[in-house]
């Protein structure tokens, strides 16, 4: 087999996000994990996370020499608007310097407006749900725009809005830890109605800014598939879930209204077209079967698909099913497509060269058969605050010592250099 080429013009960088990373935040995560300790595997918590806040000028250095030409990273809301209506500038040019030290470094910046945190102000006046919500995120989204709109194309509005509701408000396991499908359906509806209402404003301040902005949500994909694929019931089982968690977001933005059985149709103003790209995070695929004793998860039980190699997060590592993701999602919104995140969690550093050729095989496999798949981002940088996870789950090409804070870098940070310093992807394995 000869290696793979990828276009000159491809984006190959990492993925990150700022509370995970930064240290120093102050929003409704940081509360929840201080009052339920209990719910954060190994206990750990993102009080000072990686100083990634303090460390942004050589971490972004050290990226950008090994050959990284782009960059993700999430603003943080709670940063910069820490009471209603008072928007922080020193937050905001903070902000503005890392998107400045990623140009420096020959990174193009894929900014998130929102990813899973909130201000502790929107979540204890009803969160995604909030009546104000959508005006509160389009004024904080131009915020951002105006300080950094100059000199940023890609944008991201909301991290994997239907992730954030389900586990937030149907599995209870993340703030504000509720279990209700009805606070799940209006997180959902208010979750839409956010992104339209930054989508507006980031084209309309970027089009000031004489910027062509790209916009788009993170969109969580994750397949699933009928455990047993000759059984009818698993079959019809997996149909419910698998729409309502990969497809009913995405389908909502293309035809521009809330569609069943979230909301009745109803018209969204500026959610037709407010995708221009689709940002896809894609990790594995499940398969599902038929579950009596599980009513709040639609009778569905979700587990690895039978047969595959685990992650060190019990993941099952399915290249094929990123194949396969990018066709149908390329066929369905006929959307170019950045992959936003894409990553293994591995303790020793063992499945992640292998991950790495494999997935980036499968993307410049789609990209031969024509599937306009503009980059490759991958999840993440250095090993971070996983959520409900904490510590536990190592995603990153680079560990952390915490009490240092010194990075070092994994052997799959060299692989990654050298594909991205080539732009070819060595044989699959
Ligand atoms: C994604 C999240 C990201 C990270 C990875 C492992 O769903 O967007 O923040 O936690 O999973």
């Amino acid at each position: 087999m000869t290696p793979r080429r990828l276009p000159e013009e491809f984006l190959l960088g990492c993925a990150t996000a700022a509370h995970q990373v930064e240290g120093g935040i102050d929003n409704d995560w940081s509360r929840w994990v201080a009052d339920h300790p209990e719910a954060i595997s190994g206990g750990g918590d993102a009080v000072i996370a990686i100083d990634h806040y303090n460390r942004y000028r050589e971490d972004l250095e050290q990226l950008g020499a090994m050959h990284h030409n782009a960059h993700r990273f999430s603003v943080e809301w709670a940063r910069v608007e820490p009471e209603p209506g008072t928007f922080d500038q020193q937050a905001l040019a903070h902000y503005a310097d890392v998107v400045r030290t990623c140009r420096r470094n020959r990174m193009e910046p894929v900014v998130t407006l929102q990813h899973f945190t909130l201000p502790v102000w929107l979540s204890e006046a009803g969160g995604f749900a909030a009546t104000d919500a959508p005006i509160r995120f389009a004024r904080y989204a131009a915020a951002c725009v105006e300080a950094l709109g100059d000199m940023v194309t890609w944008w991201v509005t909301i991290n994997e809005p239907t992730v954030v509701a389900v586990l937030g408000h149907l599995e209870g396991l993340w703030p504000p830890g509720e279990r209700s499908l009805r606070r799940t359906l209006a997180a959902l509806r208010g979750l839409l109605r956010m992104h339209a209402a930054a989508a507006q404003a980031i084209t309309t301040i970027s089009n000031h800014h004489g910027r062509r902005a790209q916009v788009s949500i993170a969109h969580h994909e994750r397949r699933l598939v009928p455990r047993n694929p000759a059984s009818p019931v698993d079959r019809a089982v997996a149909k419910v879930p698998d729409f309502l968690f990969n497809r009913w977001f995405l389908r909502s933005c293309i035809e521009g209204r809330v569609l069943g059985p979230v909301g009745h149709g109803e018209v969204v103003p500026g959610l037709a077209g407010s995708l221009t790209y689709l940002g896809l995070n894609h990790y594995t695929s499940e398969a599902v079967s038929l579950d009596l004793g599980a009513p709040g998860m639609l009778f569905a039980r979700h587990e690895a698909v039978p047969g595959l190699p685990l992650s060190s997060a019990g993941w099952a590592i399915d290249a094929g099913a990123l194949r396969r993701a990018l066709t149908d999602l390329s066929e369905e919104c006929g959307l170019p497509i950045l992959i936003t995140e894409n990553g293994v969690a591995d303790d020793h550093d063992e499945l992640r060269p292998a991950y790495l050729r494999d997935h980036l095989d499968a993307v410049a496999d789609a990209i031969d058969a024509g599937i306009d798949v503009r980059g490759y981002l991958y999840w993440t940088a250095w090993d971070n605050f996983e959520w409900a996870e904490g510590y536990t789950k190592r995603f990153g090409l680079f560990s952390v010592d915490r009490e240092t804070q010194e990075r070092m870098a994994k052997p799959s940070a060299a692989l990654f250099a050298e594909i991205c310093r080539t732009r070819e992807v060595p044989a699959a394995t």
